[in-house]
């Protein structure tokens, strides 16, 4: 955390029109100055910065704000990056509160490492472009394969002397720590040796969003069996590798402005593309595609689009990114490279343009080449065929949102001559199935303080109750928005004491039992929308289908969106408005009525029976201790009972 007193330095020290200059081309005009909007398309300025007031407005797409929104908006930093960044132009020591001695430690460890990779790019890079040998064997090789100078000097490529400990030796005459070289694998110590881990290699410099140096990347110039081809950096205080995308300080705003990210597989194909005109290209290097990267990513798009080899190799690290990318919820498309040849030696090969275009004209989305593939694979083998399916359902199943999810599906169904609903049906199976495992998952990681009562026998097979009370009760909620309205069959007797079977309103079945037990909701949303639901149905109203969505309070607007439009549980709602989906919850009305409104009241007794434990704990009065135990008796007994009658639901 950054003290309210740095803040307020920063956002004193933080001069919009300094600020803002570094991105946009200003011009006084009276009291203020203009410029093009960095936000929109335009030809004649309407963007405004006023330093009296240390704001900026444009007056064309809207956008304003001061120093700390315009870097959020126009470099993407979050607020703290934001922050710092100023605090570092502005040359102002941030204090972080809440930072123990021990953290002080660590962050001054940190600028520590970072000014000595600083050095060590500098160094490398100056004897590249320098040194003889540097030019005599880097810039050749680098020259070789075709990177301009402008290339080079934009990347900061180095190259790191044959000379055992050049380096090494200058780092510590410099007064770097020799801690400080092992811990940036800069050099290596063997015995009393101590020596460049990077020499005779050309460098690749990884940059972190702001363009600080947090490790690198070092090939060799004659591949050589016996050496590895690239060395890189080892994990450190400031280089973690899989939260780093090599690329993307040169690529975000290009990004941004394309709205797609390429990704590659190596360093080399990053600066080949770069150098051809397509900026917005990272790579992962050395590792394969990890969650954090494409959270990374996230932050400027929402698209990406792989670029392989067409090897089975890389074939196999598409797949395996494809579904990494869907299910963080990103839009993905694959582009495969021809016999041999990857990004980097395709753009050697070819002009710039003629890049654009192959990249342009085989961008296929996941679902063709997925399938393309596959079918090369089966043939007209239909068991092979089915297997396929399945194969395309599970990762279609992984895009989170409905619509997307659908459209996917629906292209799926075409390519493959299936049916809709067939595809529909594999797919919700598996996303519910999905939701148990984690639904047991979750439970599994939970204390258990249910063992011991009575009802509970059946461990096995998964009946007792799960997650928090606030869950049950939005399930709970969730049945009575999408179901309230249907009828389900309940089993009576009539006057003449004959069993029969009578209709009956969901909402008046689950509305008047939750009377009954006198419980009430925890969670303030659900606690309104039941509210507002008991008393509709007490006046005998109906409320509107759109009621909850335009409600005023937002946090049951929002509830009744989560609940209604996503997959939060086992409905798919939107696709049943759709009428586009087959077999769902409403075929199953009663049994899954019943399950809900048991699993709630398990986990509500549950609850209560520990905080009145708790209460009897702390109690010392002799008369209201026996009071606590009979009421602990009471609500296990009853709990016991509704978890025979679940077990029975859910049996059944
Ligand atoms: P490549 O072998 O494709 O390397 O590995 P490259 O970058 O295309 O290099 P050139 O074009 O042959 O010169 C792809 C990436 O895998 C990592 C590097 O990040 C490399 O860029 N890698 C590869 C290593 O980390 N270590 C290795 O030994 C090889
Ligand atoms: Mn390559």
């Amino acid at each position: 955390m950054i003290t309210q007193d740095t803040v307020a330095k920063v956002f004193d020290a933080a001069r919009i029109d300094e600020v803002v200059g570094e991105f946009v081309k200003l011009k006084r005009s009276g009291t203020n100055l203009i410029g093009l909007c960095p936000f929109h398309d335009e030809k004649t300025p309407s963007f405004s910065v006023s330093p009296a007031k240390g704001i900026y407005k444009c007056f064309g797409c809207g956008k304003g704000g001061n120093s700390v929104n315009f870097l959020m908006e126009h470099e993407h930093y979050t607020y703290p990056e934001a922050l710092r960044y100023l605090a570092e132009k502005y040359n102002i020591d941030i204090n972080e509160s809440e930072l123990t001695e021990e953290d002080k430690k660590v962050q001054s460890e940190k600028d520590a490492l970072f000014l000595l990779t600083s050095f060590a790019q500098k160094y490398f890079h100056e004897a590249l472009l320098e040194s003889e040998e540097g030019k005599a064997v880097g810039l050749t090789y680098f020259k070789e394969r075709g990177y301009s100078k402008e290339t080079i000097i934009n990347f900061g490529l180095g190259y790191c002397p044959d000379n055992w400990d050049e380096f090494s030796r200058n780092a510590l005459k410099n007064g770097y720590k020799k801690d400080h070289l092992l811990k940036t694998s800069l050099s290596k110590e063997r015995g009393h040796d101590f020596y460049d881990t990077f020499r005779g290699r050309i460098i690749f410099p990884i940059h972190n969003l702001s363009g600080r140096i947090l490790g690198f990347g070092a090939r060799i110039l004659k591949s050589d069996p016996k050496k590895p081809k690239y060395i890189n950096s080892a994990e450190s205080e400031i280089y973690n590798k899989s939260k780093i995308l090599y690329g993307i300080f040169f690529a975000k705003s290009s990004i941004v402005s394309s709205d797609n990210c390429y990704i590659t597989e190596g360093y080399t194909d990053v600066i080949s593309l770069y150098q051809a005109g397509i900026e917005n290209v990272v790579a992962s290097s050395g590792t394969s595609l990890t969650v954090d990267q494409i959270k990374l990513i996230r932050r400027y798009t929402n698209n990406i689009t792989l670029l392989f080899d067409g090897d089975p190799a890389g074939v196999k690290a598409a797949f395996r990114s494809i579904d990494l990318i869907l299910k963080e919820g990103l839009n993905v498309k694959i582009v495969l490279f021809p016999n041999g040849e990857d990004p980097d030696s395709y753009s050697s090969n070819n002009r710039p343009t003629e890049v654009k275009k192959f990249i342009d004209d085989n961008s296929d989305d996941f679902i063709s080449f997925k399938t393309n593939l596959l079918l090369k694979e089966t043939g007209n083998d239909p068991v092979k065929k089915a297997g396929l399916i399945k194969e395309i359902a599970s990762t279609i199943s992984l895009v989170p949102d409905n619509i997307a999810r659908t459209l996917y599906i629906q292209k799926c169904s075409k390519l493959m001559g299936i049916d809709e609903k067939w595809l529909f049906a594999e797919i919700n199976k598996i996303r519910r199935q999905k939701f148990y495992e984690e639904r047991s998952k979750q439970k599994r990681e939970e204390p258990d303080i249910t063992t011991e009562y009575p009802g509970n026998e059946k461990k096995d097979i998964d009946l007792q109750p799960t997650g928090s009370v606030e869950f049950k009760e939005k399930e709970l909620i969730r049945i009575m928005l999408a179901y309230g309205d249907k009828e389900i069959f309940l089993d009576a007797v009539n006057e003449d004491n004959k069993p029969v079977v009578v209709p009956y309103n969901v909402l008046k079945v689950l509305i008047e039992d939750i009377e009954n037990e006198g419980f009430d909701f925890e969670n303030p949303a659900c606690k309104k929308i039941f509210k507002e639901l008991r008393n509709a149905h007490y006046d005998q109203n109906q409320l509107p289908e759109q009621y909850f969505f335009n409600y005023q309070d937002e946090g049951v607007r929002l509830l009744a969106v989560e609940l209604l439009t996503t997959p939060y549980s086992l409905s798919e709602n939107w696709e049943n408005k759709h009428k586009i989906t087959v077999a769902t919850e409403e075929d199953n009305l009663k049994k899954i009525v019943f399950e809900v409104l048991y699993d709630y009241k398990l986990q509500k007794l549950d609850k209560m029976i520990k905080d009145n434990q708790e209460k009897l704990r702390l109690e010392e009065d002799n008369e209201s201790i026996m009071g606590y135990i009979k009421i602990d008796k009471d609500l296990k007994e009853k709990r016991g009972y509704f978890a025979k009658e679940l077990s029975r639901v859910v049996l059944r």
